[in-house]
């Protein structure tokens, strides 16, 4: 069987000029939240795909995913034409290892995502795993503008399911913010402001970290973290920090 299918787009949002959502219908194999696929369309006989993580949890048959229209870009402004009922090319088998299953137990779980890469956190939290696994879950995002942070209505609906368990911690750069913390993501960890804003003090005896999506953010916040004595996980050598990078 082709490792292509057709997707038939159900439901289009708009967030702000640049930034949407796709719901699609489509006959893929399961996947575990945190893990990606692709999205293609063919154009003058030739396949443009790129990468994108699924936004639902594994059991909901409505697949999202949550896109920026880069300018200029090859294929996010093509699929931000689509419209409900359009048919797009989805991967059928997932990706990657940005999964609960790869993270060691711990007390607290931080993710930390820039942009687009809230889309993976979101849905690993719509799983019931996550709840179970980490006494406390904090949810960091850092955007340019306010207006950049999207699914308000999912993250209120978990913050009011968890009021305990989930922090949620907005980090506007370039503007003054509204909720949550001014600046990028490093400087709330090097001013240890983004530890106090949640009440928590993070060290390699009670915390994970996931970080996701660009790729200097996520190579600073590592090397930052590892200056804190945190490691790099992996398979063989369990440790603190996983990574993954959207571009
Ligand atoms: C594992 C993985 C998962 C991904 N998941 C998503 C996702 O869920 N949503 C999503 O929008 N993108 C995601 N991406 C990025 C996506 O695959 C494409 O790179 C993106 O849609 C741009 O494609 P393009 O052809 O329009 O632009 P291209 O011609 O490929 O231009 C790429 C340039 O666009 C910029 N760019 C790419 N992606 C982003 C982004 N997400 N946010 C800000 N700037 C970006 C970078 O400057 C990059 O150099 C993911 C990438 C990887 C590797
Ligand atoms: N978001 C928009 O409204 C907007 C508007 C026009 C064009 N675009 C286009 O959209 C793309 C960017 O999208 P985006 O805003 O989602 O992604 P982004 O450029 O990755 O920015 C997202 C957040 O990550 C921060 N960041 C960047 N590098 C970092 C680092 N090394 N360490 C810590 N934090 C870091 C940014 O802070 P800084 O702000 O300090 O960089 C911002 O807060 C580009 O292609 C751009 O041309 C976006």
């Amino acid at each position: 069987m082709s490792n292509w299918v057709d997707a038939t787009v159900k439901k289009v949002t708009w967030w702000s000029d640049t930034l949407f959502s796709l719901i699609v219908n489509a006959n893929v194999e399961p996947f575990e939240a945190g893990q990606f696929t692709k999205l293609s369309i063919i154009e003058d006989d030739k396949r443009i795909a790129r990468a994108y993580s699924y936004v639902n949890a594994p059991d909901n048959p409505d697949l999202e995913f949550y896109l920026i229209k880069v300018e200029g870009g090859l294929l996010s402004p093509r699929l931000a034409q689509l419209k409900t009922g359009d048919t797009v090319l989805i991967e059928r088998r997932a990706s990657g290892f940005f999964t609960l299953g790869e993270i060691p137990q711990s007390e607290q779980l931080w993710m930390l995502g820039t942009g687009t890469a809230i889309g993976p956190f979101l849905s690993i939290l719509q799983q019931k795993e996550v709840w179970q696994k980490y006494t406390h879950i904090n949810l960091v995002h850092g955007v340019r503008f306010n207006n950049d942070l999207s699914y308000q209505p999912l993250i209120n609906s978990l913050l009011q399911k968890h009021p305990k368990q989930l922090n949620y911690i907005p980090v506007v750069s370039r503007e003054e913010t509204l909720q949550g913390l001014q600046g990028r993501i490093t400087n709330a960890i090097s001013a240890n402001s983004l530890f106090t804003k949640a009440n928590l003090i993070p060290a390699p005896t009670n915390a994970q970290f996931m970080i996701c999506g660009n790729p200097q953010m996520v190579k600073d916040t590592t090397e930052l973290l590892i200056s804190k004595n945190f490691k790099r996980n992996r398979r063989r050598e369990p440790g603190h920090i996983t990574v993954e990078q959207y571009w």
